[in-house]
């Protein structure tokens, strides 16, 4: 089951009221959505985009009243508020990444514990991670691997994976994991995180380009809040962290927003240990001046 991550403190940052419009660009299983609703009854609409086809399909079968689902990526933010004619918006929300259904039910290869095969795409379009580990030269995987995952033993994993491949090819998360295994120093592999954690962020990264389409994406949500709409981004690596964070600081020092939040806010001690999956979260806030 998917649990909205910070979701107390998403309601007092965005600080919705009767009758406002919001846009969620993640919207997944509608968990901040929902409550974002209940407070902007009887009239105020929440432009939810979603760019997992599976996962749009469950949110919009239940036909939540005053939620305009949208399936694509938020890197088309303005385009889609422009096809909509979404209008008045005061605030808008990302809450970055994948959720637990990719984990628990997609079978799409996101997690090292299961053995599937290695996808790990949110949309349609993207290569998937079988290509990468598969077709890439080892530079390019090294890089992957050190720049997205923050990975040390980025080039004994690289080199490990072209080695491995020349035998068979890799097709499935366990083969994997398997061979970070074998590539990293013994001592790694008894470490916490998990010794994967680092490849496989990485590779979801890059099958998804989600740097990429924060950079894209936030100056479209600045342009289309109103006056006093507020922005609020929750990451979960400190990649995504530092974009949302520069970008938010830049923005300031140019007068076109006010950081609300002087330093990220983290959960509460209960909330990591009800959720894990919270553990690593960071929320930035900001509004439009
Ligand atoms: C952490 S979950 C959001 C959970 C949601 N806030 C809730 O509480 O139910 C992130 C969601 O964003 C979606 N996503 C990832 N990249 C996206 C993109 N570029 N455009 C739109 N949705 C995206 C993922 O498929 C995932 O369902």
């Amino acid at each position: 089951m998917h649990i909205p991550v910070l979701l107390k403190e998403v309601i007092e940052y965005l600080d919705p009221k009767p009758n406002e419009n919001y846009i969620d660009c993640t919207l997944s299983e509608g968990g901040h959505a929902k409550e974002i609703l209940k407070r902007t009854a009887p009239n105020g609409k929440v432009l939810g985009i979603e760019v997992d086809k599976d996962i749009f399909e469950k949110i919009s079968n239940e036909g939540i009243e005053r939620l305009i689902p949208i399936n694509d990526s938020y890197v088309n933010l303005k385009e889609i508020i422009k096809q909509n004619g979404f209008n008045n918006v005061s605030g808008i929300l990302f809450d970055l990444g994948m959720s637990s259904w990719h984990i628990d039910e997609s079978e799409k290869g996101f997690s090292f514990q299961k053995d599937e095969p290695l996808i790990m795409n949110y949309g349609k379009g993207e290569i998937t991670a079988e290509q990468i580990v598969n077709e890439f030269n080892e530079r390019e995987i090294e890089t992957i691997i050190r720049e997205y995952g923050e990975e040390n033993f980025s080039k004994r994993i690289a080199k490990k994976i072209v080695e491995e491949r020349k035998r068979t090819k890799i097709k499935t998360t366990q083969q994997l994991v398997e061979i970070i295994r074998q590539a990293v120093p013994g001592w790694y592999t008894h470490a916490k995180p998990h010794f994967a954690t680092r490849t496989f962020q990485a590779l979801r990264i890059r099958v998804n380009q989600e740097l990429d389409n924060v950079s894209l994406a936030l100056p479209q949500a600045l342009e289309a809040l109103d006056k006093g709409g507020r922005l609020v981004a929750i990451s979960f690596h400190s990649l995504e962290d530092r974009i949302v964070k520069e970008f938010l600081r830049e923005k300031e020092r140019s007068n076109e927003l006010k950081i609300l939040t002087k330093k990220p806010i983290v959960p509460m001690v209960d909330e990591t240990i009800s959720n894990p999956r919270a553990r690593s979260s960071k929320l930035r806030a900001a509004i439009k001046i």
